[in-house]
């Protein structure tokens, strides 16, 4: 990885990644750790796994109008 890359990167109409080791507290407070190369984190708050992206937020994109 280099220097250069964020380690956050929002994605349009998606979720939170994050690069790297990082803790993550839910609305709950409930605190999850992740070491994984790459995390999703729900920001569409639809997610049956959240805090972390199950890929619901495509199923609501598509019913946005367009
Ligand atoms: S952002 Fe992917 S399920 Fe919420």
């Amino acid at each position: 990885m280099s220097a250069d890359e964020p380690d956050v990167i929002m994605c349009p109409d998606g979720p939170m990644l994050l690069r790297g080791h990082h803790r993550v507290a839910d609305e709950s407070g409930d605190v999850f750790e992740t070491e994984r190369p790459f995390s999703a984190v729900c920001r569409c708050g639809k997610s049956a796994t959240r805090p972390w992206c199950d890929g619901s937020h495509k199923l609501l994109r598509r019913t946005k109008p367009a």
